[in-house]
């Protein structure tokens, strides 16, 4: 599939408070998976705080909104959702060429666990979990955490935490994105 490859018009933001008047639509964006995040997110992120070849980790996939950025921009990435069909979709999101050649991994999976990922191998990890019992995410799919009362679910937060620690690469510094 033929695709835009970069927003029209895009500057890395350079504060902490971030406003997109549109949310983005090029390459296979769009607003349709409940709650996703505006691809110009991931974008500054990836740019900010990766440099090519690294790997990148979003534990809770969606529609694929980071692996996306990822694969345009030249990153190596691994996606995990719960849910099958996010897994399904991302995977029709990503089907497109680009000029960027990158190794590109979906798989459906708990973020709580990811054994699959060795110790300290993830360069950046670039993930937008659920909210709280706000929009549910599945019926009934058991590890679902969108589905959890707040304390619940800070509980289940804290294990994934310890998961993003163990496989993120340790005393990465910036000086490493040149
Ligand atoms: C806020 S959405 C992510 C949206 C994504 N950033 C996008 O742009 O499409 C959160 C995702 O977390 C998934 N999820 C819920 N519990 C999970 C778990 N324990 N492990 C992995 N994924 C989970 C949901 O299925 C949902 O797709």
């Amino acid at each position: 599939m033929v695709i835009r490859e970069t927003p029209e018009r895009f500057k890395l933001e350079d504060t902490t408070i971030w406003s997109f008047p549109e949310r983005g639509n090029w390459a296979t964006h769009s607003g349709k998976y409940r709650g996703n995040w505006s691809p110009y997110i991931p974008r500054n992120i990836i740019l900010r705080y990766s440099k090519k070849k690294d790997w990148i980790l979003d534990q809770f996939l969606g529609s694929g909104t980071t692996l996306i950025e990822a694969k345009l921009l030249g990153r190596n990435a691994i996606g995990v959702d719960i849910n099958s069909e996010a897994v399904k979709l991302s995977n029709t999101n990503l089907n497109f060429t680009c000029q960027e050649k990158s190794k590109i991994f979906t798989k459906q999976g708990n973020a709580n666990n990811l054994s699959f990922i060795k110790d300290e191998s993830i360069d950046l990890i670039c993930t937008h979990p659920p909210y709280a019992d706000i929009i549910r995410y599945s019926k009934e799919i058991p590890g679902d955490i969108s589905h959890l009362k707040y304390e619940d679910f800070l509980q289940e937060l804290e294990q994934v935490a310890k998961e993003s620690y163990r496989v993120l690469i340790n005393k990465k510094c910036f000086s490493d994105m040149a």
